[in-house]
Parts: C-alpha cells; sequence; structure tokens
C-alpha cells in the first residue's frame, strides 16, 4: 500500500504541474498529506484539498474536481471529486496483479529491507549458565535472540550468534565439593546435566541448612554476616583453587560444561539454532586485567569500601562494582572485557545482548562505563530485555530445584501433539517428525505472540489449540496453502480475471510484509512478525472459505487465485522462518 501511495502521490503531483503550473509543492509533501479513509467506500487512499488551497490559491471542491479530470491510472478503478477530497478507489485486480509480481520478483528475498549490506551484527542471546537448569526463564533470549538474527540476517547482516556461556564462578567450586562428597563418574555420565544440576541443589540446599544451624540462638536482628557453614567454605577454597590452575579441577570443569553443552545442544538442534561462538565467560578471564587498569589509568576507578566501583551517580544509577575486596572480578567487568574483544575480533556495527529485564540496569551501567572509557563505539551496543514467564502461575528458582526445564516443556508439547497426529500418521517417524515441528512451534509462537517486554503466564492448552491464534493454526494454514497448489498441480499466474474484496484484502495483507518486517527490526520485536502472521492467515482463510479455488474450472480466475496462493505460501513460509519456526507442508 505505501507503494502505491507513493506511486499516487507522484501521479498527483505531475497534474498538479499540468493543471495548476510547476513548483508549487513537491511529491514528498504530497504523500505526506494523502490519508487512508477508515470507511472504503470513500475510496482506499484520499487527498484532503483543503491542505492545497492555500498552495494553489482556489476553494478544495475546485481543486478536487480539477485534478479528477485529468488523472487517470490503471491501478484505479475509480477516481472522484467528492467535496473536497479527491478519493482513489484501487482496482482489485489491479493491485493483487502488482503484489503478486512484487513478490514473485524478490523471490526469497521478498520483505526484506536489505538495509543490512556489507554490516556486521553481533548477538548475544541464549547463554545459560553451565550445571545450573536450562529452564524457561531462557525461552526468552533463546528465541528472541534467534529471531533476531534470522530478522538481520534476512536484512543482510552478517551475524554472529554467541553463546555467552556461564561457564566460570563460584558455582563450579559449589559443584566440585558435591560431585567429591557424592557424586560419581558413572552417574554423571548417564545423568548428564540434571545430575550435575541435582548435585547443584544438594549443596546449595546443605549450605543453606548448615548456615541456620549457625544462626541458631542469634536474635534475628543481629545475623547479617554471621552465617557459618563448612560447605561454604570449602566450596571457595576448590574454586579459588580452580581459579589458580589447579588441574583436577580443571579437569572436572572442562568436563562439566562439556556434559551441559551436549544436553543443551540437544535443545538447541530441536529449535533449528546454532551458534557461532561458544565463548562463555571463562574465556574472557584473561582479557579483564587491560580493562580494569585502563579503567584505573583513567582515574574512573575508586575505592568503596575495599571495593573497586565506578561512581554513576551523575547518570542516576547505582556504582557499577569492577573488584571485589578480595580482588577478583564480577560481571560486569567480564561484560566490558567481552566487547572490548568481540569489537577488534568482529568490527561490529551492533551488538545486541538479549536478557530478561531483570538485567536492564546491568546493562545500563556498563554501557555507560564503555562510554566513559573513550570507546567511541558506545552506542552500538543493544541492550533488548524481555519480561518473566511463568507457568500456569508458579514461580521459579533454580537454587532449591523447583525449575520447569525448557528440554520438559517442549517434550510435553510434543507428547501431546503426537496424541493427535498419531491418528493421521500412523508411520512412526513420520509422526515424530510432524509433531516435534508442531509441538516445538506451537512452544515458540505462543511465546512470541506478546511484546517480549511483558510477563506472560504459559500454559499450554492455549498454546496447543488448533482454533486459537496459534502456532499449530498457522502451520496449519501454510499446509493448507501447499496442499490446493499440489492439488491443483500449478503455482497459477497472475491474470486480469477482476478480483473481490477478499481477494484484495488477501493482496494489501501481503503488501504490508516488508513494513512489518521493518518495524520488527526497528523495535528489536519478533511479536510484529507473529502478529503479521496471524493477519496473513487470517486474510487468506477468507479468501479460502469464500473463493473456489483448485475446484474451478481451468482459466484466468482460477489461476489469478493459485498465484495469490502460491504467494501467500511463500510470504508465510518466510515469516514463520523469522521466529524460528518450520512449515510442514503436510499437518
Ligand atoms: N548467563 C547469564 C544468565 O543466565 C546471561 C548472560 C547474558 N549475556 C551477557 N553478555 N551478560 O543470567
Amino acid at each position: 500500500m505505501q507503494k502505491l501511495k507513493k506511486k499516487t502521490a507522484e501521479l498527483i503531483y505531475e497534474q498538479i504541474k499540468v493543471s495548476f503550473g510547476d513548483g508549487i509543492i513537491t511529491a514528498d509533501e504530497i504523500n505526506e498529506m494523502l490519508e487512508y479513509p477508515p470507511d472504503r467506500s470513500m475510496g482506499d487512499i484520499a487527498l484532503p484539498c483543503f491542505k492545497l488551497s492555500k498552495s494553489l490559491r482556489k476553494a478544495p471542491p475546485v481543486i478536487a474536481s480539477t485534478l479528477a479530470e485529468g488523472l487517470s491510472c490503471e491501478e484505479y478503478s475509480e477516481v472522484a471529486a467528492v467535496g473536497g477530497y479527491l478519493n482513489f478507489k484501487v482496482s482489485p485486480t489491479a493491485f493483487a496483479k502488482r503484489v503478486v509480481a512484487d513478490i514473485e520478483a524478490a523471490g526469497e528475498k521478498y520483505g526484506s529491507p536489505m538495509c543490512g549490506e556489507g554490516k556486521t551484527v553481533v548477538l548475544d542471546y541464549s547463554s545459560p549458565n553451565v550445571a545450573k537448569p536450562f529452564h524457561i526463564g531462557h525461552l526468552g533470549t533463546t528465541v528472541i535472540g534467534h529471531s533476531l538474527k534470522l530478522l538481520h540476517e534476512f536484512a543482510g547482516y552478517k551475524c554472529v550468534g554467541i553463546n555467552y556461556l556461564g561457564d566460570w564462578g563460584t558455582q563450579f567450586g559449589k559443584l566440585i565439593v558435591a560431585y567429591k562428597k557424592w557424586g560419581s563418574q558413572k552417574k554423571v555420565e548417564e545423568g548428564g546435566v540434571d545430575e550435575l544440576v541435582s548435585l547443584y541443589v544438594k549443596i546449595n540446599n546443605a549450605i543453606k541448612a548448615e548456615e541456620e544451624e549457625s544462626l541458631a540462638g542469634i536474635p534475628e536482628g543481629e545475623r547479617t554476616g554471621k552465617a557459618k557453614s563448612a560447605l561454604g567454605d570449602e566450596s571457595r577454597l576448590e574454586f579459588s583453587k580452580l581459579e589458580q590452575g589447579n588441574e583436577e579441577n580443571l579437569e572436572l570443569w572442562r568436563w562439566f560444561v562439556s556434559v551441559s553443552l551436549k544436553e543443551y545442544e540437544k535443545t538447541y538442534k530441536m529449535l533449528g539454532i546454532s551458534f557461532d561462538s561458544y565463548k562463555g565467560e571463562s574465556f574472557y578471564t584473561d582479557k579483564m586485567p587491560a580493562q580494569v587498569q585502563k579503567l584505573r589509568d583513567m582515574g574512573l576507578l575508586e575505592i568503596d569500601d575495599g571495593a573497586s566501583i565506578v561512581n554513576l551517580d551523575k547518570w542516576n544509577m547505582p556504582v557499577c562494582l569492577i573488584l571485589k575486596r578480595d580482588g577478583s572480578t564480577l560481571y560486569p567487568t567480564r561484560d566490558i572485557a567481552a566487547a572490548v574483544y568481540r569489537k577488534g575480533e568482529y568490527k561490529f556495527d551492533k551488538a545486541i545482548y538479549v536478557t530478561s529485564a531483570a538485567q536492564s540496569l546491568h546493562f545500563a551501567q556498563w554501557f555507560k562505563v564503555v562510554e566513559l572509557m573513550g570507546y567511541d563505539w558506545h552506542n552500538q551496543l543493544v541492550h533488548v530485555p524481555y519480561g518473566t514467564v511463568s507457568i500456569n502461575g508458579a514461580k521459579l528458582a533454580t537454587r532449591t530445584g523447583n525449575v520447569i526445564l525448557l528440554r520438559d516443556l517442549f517434550d510435553e508439547a510434543i507428547r501431546r501433539v503426537s496424541e493427535i497426529t498419531r491418528e493421521k500418521h500412523p508411520d512412526e517417524n513420520e509422526c515424530r517428525e510432524i509433531s516435534e515441528k508442531v509441538g516445538v512451534g506451537a512452544v515458540i509462537f505462543y511465546y512470541l505472540s506478546n511484546n517480549r517486554i511483558r510477563d506472560i503466564n504459559f500454559v499450554m492448552e492455549e498454546a496447543l489449540s488448533f482454533d486459537g491464534n496459534t502456532g499449530p493454526y498457522a502451520q496449519y494454514t501454510y499446509a493448507r496453502t501447499c496442499s490446493i497448489l499440489e492439488k491443483a498441480g500449478s503455482l497459477g499466474k497472475m491474470t486480469d480475471a477482476p478480483m473481490s474484496e477478499v481477494e484484495f484484502e488477501l493482496s494489501k495483507t501481503l503488501s504490508i510484509f516488508p513494513e512489518r518486517v521493518k518495524g520488527a527490526l526497528a523495535d528489536y520485536e519478533p511479536s510484529v512478525i507473529t502478529r503479521y502472521i496471524l493477519d496473513l492467515c487470517a486474510a487468506f482463510n477468507r479468501f479460502y472459505h469464500d473463493c473456489k479455488i483448485a475446484s474451478l474450472e481451468e482459466g484466468d480466475l482460477r489461476s489469478s487465485r493459485l498465484a495469490l496462493t502460491a504467494a501467500t505460501n511463500w510470504v508465510l513460509k518466510t515469516a514463520l522462518h523469522l521466529i524460528c519456526m518450520q512449515s510442514p507442508e503436510k499437518i
């Protein structure tokens, strides 16, 4: 529609030159004046001529009727002066023809704003913490992050997907102690990350119990800093041994990381996600001192109660912690070192970080520190936050083990879908393949239906429903287009056969895909695409219910309708892909 609006503005511009003279107004100014009337009976595009009366020195009705006389173009079925308005009624046939031609010409690239040519984007997403559960709190960073990667790739950017694994930190001290105390190689080999998580949960509970015991007898108000735990001390010791390069601990650590990664990769595979780099937190250990030194040299570090901090009072933020009292580094220190490294390594034009909104302050703080350090690329850093997820209202807590694993969530969705799919697809492999695509897709679609910043409550029944605005419904619509085209044995071709209102609506929906892609990119908001998919499915299904397609007798009308179906099929497939969804041809 935007394209047509622009073309309309140019036509009016030419006509003004002829009827009123040259140099009065530009085509862009006219484009700004054009409106989409709320009621189609008044036209699809309208020019309120009172906006021109000053510069043309004529009454609006005169302007409207003078311009209407001279204007015509095959894209319009009618150009009429109604009072002070010049109304353009779009010819559904010409419009549909042009949209389908645009789609055919651009092929797989239809909708791409092509704004990323020659530019690099680094995306930091998913990034689970090793040996802690990969739970539904990570759903957001994983699917929003990957969808943003796909959107940027679609726009022509070179993309680098980084899984910044949480593979370093005091949790490894705890895990080493727990493993030595209660674990066995056999159990970890068999149980994988689940066994590591249960060791982690066990030691956390044990530490908590010891601490509580040590506080018994001390009045409530005087307890701060007095909790004691021998296991806690042991864990800190094992972690510092690890930091100092103790070979035994290093070996255990490497093993824990690889066991966890193997498990995560199963989930990534199911989602069709792969990363270009798995450089986790541990990689940056030796990259931090140089940045800390730079901060010190620049006079940005202050000592506060023994810790080294950057004061951010001026920007209304709490201090950014760089070094703890004991000299150990912190989360922001690592992020700063990682950003500097990535800038050097990838020469990015933009670095995107996708995390829960709970980390917004952390990002705002260290982005500011990077700016203060004089790195001129500080404004290429983008934090993309998202809201929390709960399941049927249940809260999550990692430490106590009260979590829902991402893997279990997908498995449950797949299991439920397969109960339905099995009837139609008795072949076990086929059933499994389709159920996986539909089950995983349902979870993703449901999650990406809302603005990312909103907190969502996950309800499996709603996600899996075939008749709501869901993933299965969208995939089903896609499969429907496939089956129509297959039955017809032809992709059709646009002809001059007259198109009706529903076909026009479908063409209009197809024509706004490029605008939606632009919007999704500008706001880092995959849900724009999810909602577009629903609009497109609704428009297509209306068309499908009102119009015969493949069952029509051979001829122009059938050919046009098949061409519209094929165009829908392509755009739907692209759109589904952009939100990490598969598009099975059969369901
Ligand atoms: N591992 C972190 C977590 O699970 C997320 C890391 C986000 N990326 C970053 N560069 N800080 O909370």
